[in-house]
């Protein structure tokens, strides 16, 4: 066997990689390996590493391989097998320096198999059912040769109308924290060099979630405090979990273009909070530097990336064509360079690619036989995750649950609908293996009951809608409309109401309507299913609105003519099942809102923890000059934090172990929970805190802990919250961290509106 050495590691030749047998452990440490390689790379080199390629089905295979064992891409993403990847890899053995690529994806909510959508994930409340999916999705997506996902999305949402909303988990700051650190364990394990294991880039960085009017891709311009204290926490969670990168948000912030901005890129990101990973830039948003207007051509667009710390360039043109030139002019400094290759070939390292090229890739012969094979599914951790995800709005005189020996009529557009049941950012997952409403009643039912299903209605008539949708999908379009007049639909499913003892109307979004560039100005459900929701009305018998969607919708009309509502959001390959589960009471559902349900799109932002202001609405004592509409009720449908269950809690008062709080000291506040129905059941015990008078004005609350606790019928347990002057810490006027000494409010309740309240003084 011939041997080489290269960097003073000794390769074996006959392997298809040289790599590919060096054992993790005979790697220098990373920065003296990577430091050695920077050395031996030719400037062309440098600058095909800093560049990452989408794979369109349709690029020509033979001519992508070429450019890689030419040493000119640096990574993939959107080739999702290994059979798709072994030869791009293959092409970066043959090139000088045998760098090997990257494969990337968005795998989002789940790779193969699909869980609910982040926004659903977040409704679970419950930190071990979402670390499942992501441990899932990483397996899966590593078994199918991905390195690293775009995810996890934390981007704080408090304006519905944006589409993207579906991808986030929701407006709390606290809570999305907690779900960012969960989801960078789950998808990198111990680490992200192992396989099973993948590297998180998390993403948008930053401040995407709040782009002006919910219009995809806008403007952000945000307040200093307001930027540290709500928006910034999240991905700062991530990044402190280890998150090997950060994607770059396509939004400019007060005024500059996160992709050009050095405050952000520079100080903050690496000097502040010393993130060591690859920053990578969303597709195409180098070159839109133009359209932002702070470039001239693709030329300064690229000069003012590499220099903000643009590690990578998604989908790229602007490096790979322009940084030649701007390095010989010395418009850009080699270290400018230099140091984005150094985090490109960093991250390769971490996620074991030095060590092993093929470390996801795997061997020929241990392809999947069928990439799509249903043994690849995880349908039994997708099933307990959707039931924990789905929230009950409303259940009057115990429509829910239902009886299996019911006559059931299924209706709605959205009853069959397995692609929607998806969501969107649906990586790999395939419409035919989804169970829909419709497939889970059935085999919930076996033999017992009745099922009729009718149509109803389309998602929407509106043609230029469906045609909005449809827009990319050429060959298979999402949206299909049933031909039949409107009245026609209706009329039948209406009959189908008459013969039935309940009706189960599935109603809301087809799920392009929640996916990146899907803002709305309007958050009804669309005009074709109200009408159908008034002609059930009118047949008298029970209905329970099953609801699907990637937003909260204005549905004050729907839900006062509804008997029950469950919020279902997408929820995935086995979404049909988790939700006969909960329609039939087989499980008792214990999600809760991550976001405000506002009633009308005019009450936005409605998100639950506005600042204190001098004239506050006070409900039920509502008077002139107060922070009030008129026109219409100030308070949200559905608070944040939200959701029955098929059993009753209540709450004790607070107790606190100590009315006052020394610094460096901690303080117990305590409250008990009785599950006072007849069935087992979970809740969500919610904690949060107010600053009575502080040095700036604050929130009128903040949640700072919860417990997910489940109770037999009938008993009762004392729920423990510790506190330390940590929690009570905020970004004040001089961006400072620091906690106030004075009076704090403990509110504790089973949603964030009704809540028992104490108080004690930080000394
Ligand atoms: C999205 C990103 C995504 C990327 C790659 C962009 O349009 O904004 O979230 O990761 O595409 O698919």
């Amino acid at each position: 066997m011939r041997k080489m050495y290269l960097l003073g590691i000794a390769i074996s030749l006959s392997s298809p990689s040289g790599w590919a047998q060096t054992p993790p452990s005979a790697l220098p440490p990373k920065d003296v390996f990577v430091a050695d390689l920077l050395k031996q790379m030719t400037v062309d080199e440098k600058i095909g590493q800093l560049r990452l390629i989408s794979i369109a089905p349709d690029m020509p295979r033979e001519l992508i391989r070429k450019e890689i064992a030419a040493g000119r891409i640096g990574g993939t993403f959107n080739s999702i097998s290994r059979a798709e990847n072994r030869p791009m890899q293959d092409a970066a053995m043959r090139s000088r320096l045998k760098i090997p690529m990257f494969f990337a994806y968005d795998v989002i909510h789940g790779h193969r198999t699909i869980f609910p959508i982040s926004l659903a994930l977040a409704s679970s409340w419950d930190m071990d059912a979402i670390a499942l999916s992501g441990r899932v999705s990483a397996k899966e997506a590593s078994a199918d040769s991905i390195d690293l996902t775009f995810a996890p999305m934390v981007d704080i949402a408090r304006d519905p109308r944006w589409g993207r909303t579906s991808e986030g988990f929701g407006e709390d700051t606290y809570l999305v924290s907690r779900i960012a650190k969960v989801m960078v364990d789950a998808y990198q394990g111990t680490s992200p060099a192992l396989p099973g294991n993948i590297m998180a880039s998390v993403k948008h960085f930053a401040l995407y979630g709040a782009v002006e009017g919910g219009r995809d891709y806008n403007t952000v311009d945000m307040s200093l405090t307001r930027m540290y204290q709500d928006y910034l926490p999240p991905y700062r969670a991530a990044i402190d979990a280890g998150a090997g990168g950060v994607m770059v948000a396509l939004n400019s912030i007060n005024g500059i273009p996160a992709t050009s901005n050095m405050w952000l890129m520079q100080d903050l990101l690496r000097k502040d909070w010393g993130f060591k990973g690859v920053a990578i830039s969303d597709h195409g948003a180098i070159i839109e530097l133009i359209k932002h207007g702070v470039a001239k051509d693709n030329r300064e667009a690229a000069k003012l990336a590499i220099k903000a710390g643009i590690d990578m360039s998604m989908n790229d043109k602007a490096y790979g064509e322009e940084l030649p030139g701007l390095l010989k002019s010395g418009e850009v400094p080699q270290s400018d360079v230099d140091n984005a290759v150094r985090e490109v070939l960093g991250a390769k390292y971490d996620m074991g690619l030095f060590a092993d090229p093929y470390v996801r890739i795997g061997k020929a012969e241990d392809d999947p036989a069928e990439l799509t094979g249903e043994s690849r599914l995880h349908r039994a951790e997708a099933r307990d995750v959707a039931r924990r995800s789905l929230v009950l709005l409303k259940n009057q005189a115990q429509t829910l649950p239902l009886n299996k020996q019911a006559h059931i009529a299924l209706v709605g557009p959205l009853a069959k609908a397995p692609i929607d049941m998806m969501g969107s950012w649906a990586a790999n997952g395939q419409p035919a293996q989804s169970v829909t409403v419709f497939d889970g009643l059935r085999s919930a039912l076996g033999e017992q009951g009745q099922l009729t299903y009718a149509r109803g209605a389309n998602i929407t008539d509106d043609q230029k809608v469906v045609d909005y949708l449809n827009f990319l999908n050429f060959d298979a379009p999402e949206v299909t409309n049933d031909t039949r007049p409107a009245q026609v639909m209706i009329d039948e499913a209406v009959k189908a109401a008459k013969q039935a003892d309940v009706v189960v109307a599935v109603v809301g979004e087809s799920r392009g309507m929640s996916h990146e560039s899907s803002s709305r100005t309007e958050l009804d459900i669309p005009a074709s299913q109200r009408a159908l929701i008034d002609a059930l009305k009118t047949t008298g018998k029970p209905l329970v609105l099953v609801l699907m969607n990637g937003r909260p919708l204005t549905i004050d009309t729907q839900q006062q003519q509804a008997d029950a509502v469950l919020e279902t959001w997408f929820s995935g390959t086995e979404g049909g099942n988790a939700i006969a589960d909960v329609l039939f009471g087989d499980y008792n559902p214990s999600g809760k809102l991550p976001i405000t349900f506002p009633r009308s799109v005019g009450q936005i932002p409605t998100y639950y923890n506005h600042l204190s202001i001098g004239r506050p609405f006070t409900p039920g004592k509502p008077g002139n000059y107060t922070s009030q509409y008129f026109d219409a009720p100030n308070t949200p449908l559905y608070p944040f934090g939200y959701g029955l269950s098929y059993t009753n809690f209540s709450l004790s008062d607070v107790k606190l172990s100590s009315k006052t709080l020394a610094p460096g000291a901690t303080l117990t506040a305590s409250v008990t929970l009785k599950n006072t129905g007849q069935r087992d059941g979970e809740t969500v015990v919610q904690l949060y805190l107010r600053d009575v008078a502080a040095s700036m004005s604050r929130p009128v609350k903040s949640l700072k802990n919860f417990e997910k606790v489940m109770l037999k019928a009938g008993e009762q347990k004392e729920v423990q919250f510790i506190l330390s002057e940590d929690d009570l810490k905020f970004y004040n006027a001089d961006l400072k961290y620091v906690a106030e000494p004075g009076e704090f409010d403990v509110q504790i309740g089973l949603d964030s509106e009704n809540v028992q309240q104490n108080s004690f003084q930080l000394l």
